[in-house]
């Protein structure tokens, strides 16, 4: 393979000869020489090549090159006399691979909105910060696939077709082989190719349930899907989840386990992507490194939902805030009292315990008193809520009536129940959203701008 970029600024071999391939992002003529500036993709540098008239296709090709063309360079690495950069390419043969006709190539030198790039998704990542946020996001992966590997952990690889929603709220996609006109009376999906109403998976979580309670500690990291007709910044339709479950843990230690993946997935990023992460500080939201560098540090706050309320309801009182939704006890936290606990209270991300059982799903563990469940949400400035999990209900007969009360079909969920009859244990795990995570390490007020192929209502483009 040949080297990259990123290979060749890390290690520069002065007076070697290389080849590289590229993009051209600039050409500068001057005089006798053409400056070429050319990217990778490898990283968020450029490499500069300087071609002279000697070069045979200098007058026909190389000074008429454009930016998004392809190229590939053969030239010796020197030392750079100019400010900017430590090196560059002195080519001996420029080869143009590709043109990209600049009446119409739509990405120019200047720097586009976020929502212009959006229109061009299949072009956006050879920018600079959608390049960024790529490289981002994979390492971001990697360090979340680490973490899990170091403590432990086995990755499942839980079904994406599946019959059970996991969270109740009716979002499922459906998935059908049907002809959409054979659908309707009492049975529609009796005749289907699962011979049942099937759909896409809404959370991995119930059948890493069934691992964690045969493996120990699992994690499922895949795609998730859910038809929320929800056009904000933060609501994909399709999104990846990092879904940890752990037998022998409660809530406390779900908590410390969410905060540790946390705290160190960012902190190896702030090690191994500077270059990146500084793009954004400076172009997308100023002081994010010292942000990141604080949610590393310092320990998440702890608040029960009780307390969160009553921080919430002295705000709206005494404190004269005006919130779009009123606070008040057993509602679900919109994302604007949620930014507001932990950009204006903590000043950093908090983990909210303890939840109403009206607003949760049926699988979250009944506290005593049974007013509340043992879930856990941890929101983060700028984005809010960022991871929902919760210590299981283990106990057979408390998840059985749950189920019923939540007007589940329990011979579905038999399954389910099992892990409850036979050598039932304590078990807890979470769901972290990756697209916010992603969003919360580089700043981007967008969802649809973290993900390669976002799909909204509305929206499902190539
Ligand atoms: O809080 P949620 O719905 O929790 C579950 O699905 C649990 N079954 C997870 C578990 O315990 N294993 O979703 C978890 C996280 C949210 O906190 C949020 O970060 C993200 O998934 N999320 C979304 N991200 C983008 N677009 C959407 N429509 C999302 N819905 C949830
Ligand atoms: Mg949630």
């Amino acid at each position: 393979m040949r080297q990259t970029i990123k290979e060749i600024l890390r290690n520069p071999s002065i007076g070697r000869e290389m080849t590289v391939s590229g993009w051209v992002r600039t050409r500068r003529n001057s005089g006798s020489l053409c400056f070429v500036e050319i990217s990778d993709g490898s990283c968020l540098a450029n490499l500069q090549v300087i071609a002279d008239s000697g070069l045979e296709n200098f007058s026909t090709e190389i000074k008429k090159l454009t930016t998004g063309s392809s190229v590939e360079v053969c030239g010796i690495l020197v030392a750079s006399p100019a400010k900017g950069q430590e090196v560059e390419l002195q080519a001996n043969k420029i080869t143009v691979l590709g043109y990209a006709d600049p009446a119409v190539y739509p990405l120019q030198k200047k720097r586009h909105s976020f929502e212009f790039l959006r229109s061009i998704n299949h072009l956006r990542p050879r920018t600079n910060a959608l390049g960024a946020v790529s490289r981002l996001r994979s390492a971001l992966s990697l360090g979340i696939h680490e973490f899990f590997a170091e403590h432990g952990f086995f990755q499942v690889h839980t079904p994406i077709i599946t019959t059970s929603d996991c969270e109740g709220a009716g979002e499922m996609f459906t998935v059908t082989a049907l002809d959409t006109k054979q659908l309707g009376g009492p049975d529609p999906f009796g005749g289907d190719f699962f011979g049942r109403r099937a759909g896409l998976t809404v959370s991995g979580q119930l059948q890493a349930e069934v691992y964690a309670m045969a493996l120990g500690r699992v994690y499922t990291f895949g795609p998730t899907f859910r038809a929320e007709n929800s056009n904000t910044s933060r609501h994909l339709a399709e999104f990846w989840m990092v879904e940890p479950e752990m037998a022998f843990c409660d809530l406390a230690c779900n908590m410390d386990v969410a905060e540790s993946l946390i705290q160190t997935v960012i902190r190896r990023i702030l090690d191994s992507c500077p270059d990146d992460l500084a793009l954004f500080d400076r172009f997308v939201a100023k002081g994010l490194i010292t942000k990141l560098e604080s949610a590393c540090a310092e320990k998440f706050v702890r608040l029960t939902y009780t307390d969160a309320i009553d921080i919430l309801l002295e705000a709206q009182g005494k404190g004269g805030r005006e919130f779009v939704v009123p606070v008040s006890w057993g509602m679900d936290m919109q994302a604007e009292h949620e930014r507001f606990l932990c950009e204006e209270v903590a000043r950093r991300p908090v983990i909210v315990t303890n939840y109403p059982r009206a607003i949760k799903p049926f699988y979250m563990r009944l506290d005593e008193g049974e007013k509340t469940v043992a879930a856990m949400d941890i929101l983060v400035p700028g984005i809010g809520e960022l991871v929902g999990g919760s210590q299981r209900e283990e106990r057979y007969d408390v998840l059985l009536a749950r189920m019923e009360e939540a007007g589940l079909d329990v011979d579905e969920y038999s399954w389910y129940l099992d892990l409850r009859r036979y050598g039932s244990v304590v078990h807890s795990g979470f769901g972290l959203g990756f697209e916010r995570f992603v969003q919360f390490v580089t700043g981007m007020a967008n969802i649809r701008d973290v993900i390669p192929f976002p799909r909204t209502p509305g929206s499902a483009p190539c």
